[in-house]
Order: structure tokens, then C-alpha cells, then sequence
């Protein structure tokens, strides 16, 4: 396969889109940025073009025409469903990669059965992207898992830290160990499947930073700050279970984060991947070290 210079990233100012954007850039793609026209997203990024889409199928072919990848990290909801009219129309304009909007906990063989009904659209899409595959075999994809987004988890204190105010919100006992990965390590995944596409086509890709649990990392905090934290404790299966009511009714967005919490932090399983299993030497992803990394964020 040729190597893949011009690149689309569609939800390209989000959380995880942005740095996914910079890394691109900073690796030498050519990026171009498609924004809905109704977004009031910043719509600048140095070295990035940006362009509007109604996200038709019109649109979106006119804008793929000579773009060798297109990158989704639209938002969870909604516009993860709504990625069929972007793999059709980058299928129409020649695209030969397309990497989906998926980044956090796998959404294939997914052990825990909360996570699997939250992620069914996204398993739906891969069986989509597949089926496009074989009918196109110019087209491939590659998807990158990788567990919760540390970085994500830590700034929202979805993950029960607050660095500010030096607490911590423990779920059931905090032993419960969880995958995760941070935003660099995601974005050089992106960066790396884009630089190699051969070594990643058609393929579903497991990459972590940390497996690591809630008392481990209060107990590196703790050392980084030489602090006590004032720790609570919530019990995890009510936070899950109220999730379920809260996505049901008034707060769909907190409750994915309750159903998300309560079911990673229970611990009944031990859901953390094998490190066989990961792909982060076949990137090339470097190795990060816990207690240098949240030392980067306390400081920062
Ligand atoms: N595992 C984790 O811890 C974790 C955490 C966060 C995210 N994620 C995953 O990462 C991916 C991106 O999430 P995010 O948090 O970065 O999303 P986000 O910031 O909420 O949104 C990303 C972008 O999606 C676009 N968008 C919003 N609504 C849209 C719609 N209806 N149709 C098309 N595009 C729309 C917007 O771009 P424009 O305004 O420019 O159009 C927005 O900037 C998702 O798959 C999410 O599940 C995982």
C-alpha cells in the first residue's frame, strides 16, 4: 500500500479529536479538519485546514476526493451511529483507510455486559466496516482501543481525583485494577497505524498506558504531593445502577458516566486486557511511567 499522506479528521476539535489533529500535524500529514456547519467549535489549529460539511453523502464525498484516510473521533451518542454516511461516502472517494471513532474500551469480545449495550453502536459499525471491506478491497480500516482515556478521566475527576483539591472519591474498595491509556500515547497510535498501514489493516488493535488501580494511583498522588488526600467512598453498583436510570431519563451524558464508573470500578471481573494481546510494540509506542506522568499533570 502507498503511503498515506492527506488525511480527513471528522470531530476533529473534540476532547480526544484535537490532539489527534496536532499530532498529525506535528508527524507531517497533511490534515484537513471537517466540522459541522453548526458546530462553535474553534475552527483553528495551526497547519490545519478546516472545512464545513452538512454531512451528506454529497458533501462528504466531495470533501474525502483525494484523501488517502479519513479519521473519526466524533462523540459517543448519536454521531457514532451517524459514521455509516461517512464510510460510504470515503468507500465512493477512493479513501484506502478509515480509522472510527473508538479510542476508549474495546468494543469487540467486551467482558463487561454494561459496557457492551453502551458500545453496541460501535460494534455495529466495525461489522459495517468489514462487510465495506470485502465488497471494496481497496478500502481498510484499523480501530484503536485504549481502555479509559487516563488523561480524560483525570482532568473530568471521572476517575475520582480532584489534583486541585486533594481528594478522592474511592469506589467500593478501590482495588479494582482498570485499563487505561493517555491521550499521547492514543494520538501516536493514530499517528503510527497511519505511518505503517500495511502492519494494521482490517485489524482491531489493543493499546494501554496503565493498568492500574484507584488505591495506586491515591497512593502515588499522595507521594507526588506529600499530602494526605480526604478520601469518600461511594458504593459502586448503587453509581452504576443509577446511571442506568439517569441515561433512561433526565441526563443520558451523566449517566454514561455513572454506568461507566460503576461498572469499571466494581471489580467482580477482572476486565484488564493481556499483555500479550497488546499492540503497543508493533506502534512503536513508547513506554509511559505512572508516577513521571501524574507528576507532569499535579505540576501542570
Ligand atoms: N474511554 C474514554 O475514557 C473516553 C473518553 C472520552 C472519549 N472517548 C471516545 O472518544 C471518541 C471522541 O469523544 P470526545 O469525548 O472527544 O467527543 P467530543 O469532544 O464530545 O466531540 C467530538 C466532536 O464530535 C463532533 N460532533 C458532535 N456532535 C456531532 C454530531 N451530531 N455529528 C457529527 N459530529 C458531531 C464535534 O465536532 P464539530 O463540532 O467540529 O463538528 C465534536 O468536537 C468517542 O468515540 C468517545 O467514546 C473515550
Amino acid at each position: 500500500m502507498a503511503s498515506l499522506r492527506n488525511i480527513a479528521v471528522l470531530g476533529g476539535t473534540g476532547q480526544v479529536g484535537r490532539p489527534i489533529v496536532k499530532a498529525l500535524i506535528d508527524a507531517d500529514f497533511t490534515v484537513t479538519v471537517v466540522t459541522r456547519s453548526s458546530s462553535l467549535n474553534p475552527k483553528e489549529l495551526n497547519g490545519a485546514i478546516f472545512v464545513t460539511s452538512d454531512y451528506t453523502n454529497e458533501s462528504l464525498v466531495e470533501i474525502f476526493t483525494g484523501q488517502d484516510a479519513v479519521v473519526s473521533a466524533v462523540a459517543a451518542g448519536p454521531p457514532i451511529a451517524a459514521q455509516k454516511v461517512m464510510v460510504d461516502a470515503a468507500c465512493q472517494a477512493g479513501v484506502r483507510r478509515f480509522i472510527p471513532s473508538e479510542y476508549g474500551s474495546s468494543s469487540i469480545d467486551q467482558p463487561l455486559e454494561d459496557f457492551k449495550k453502551l458500545m453496541a453502536p460501535k460494534t455495529e459499525l466495525i461489522g459495517y466496516l468489514r462487510e465495506k471491506c470485502r465488497l471494496h478491497p481497496q478500502f481498510t480500516w484499523t480501530c484503536l482501543s485504549g481502555g479509559a482515556l487516563f488523561d480524560v478521566g483525570i482532568h473530568s475527576g471521572a476517575w475520582g481525583f480532584s489534583v486541585s483539591e486533594r481528594t478522592a472519591t474511592i469506589f467500593d474498595t478501590g482495588e479494582a485494577r482498570f485499563d487505561s491509556t493517555t491521550i499521547p500515547t492514543m494520538t501516536q497510535g493514530v499517528v503510527s497505524v497511519l505511518q505503517r498501514p500495511v502492519d494494521s489493516a482490517n485489524q482491531y488493535l489493543l493499546i494501554r498506558s496503565f493498568i492500574v488501580s484507584q488505591s495506586e494511583i491515591l497512593a502515588v498522588l499522595e507521594d507526588i504531593t506529600q499530602s494526605k488526600w480526604r478520601v469518600s467512598y461511594v458504593n459502586a453498583e448503587n453509581l452504576r445502577k443509577e446511571g442506568w436510570r439517569l441515561l433512561a431519563g433526565s441526563n443520558p451524558k451523566q449517566g454514561i458516566e455513572s454506568i461507566v464508573r460503576g461498572a469499571l470500578f466494581q471489580g467482580q471481573k477482572d476486565i484488564s486486557v493481556s499483555r500479550d494481546v497488546l499492540a503497543n510494540t508493533q506502534l512503536g509506542l513508547p513506554i509511559t511511567n505512572l508516577r513521571d506522568y501524574l507528576e507532569s499533570i499535579v505540576k501542570n
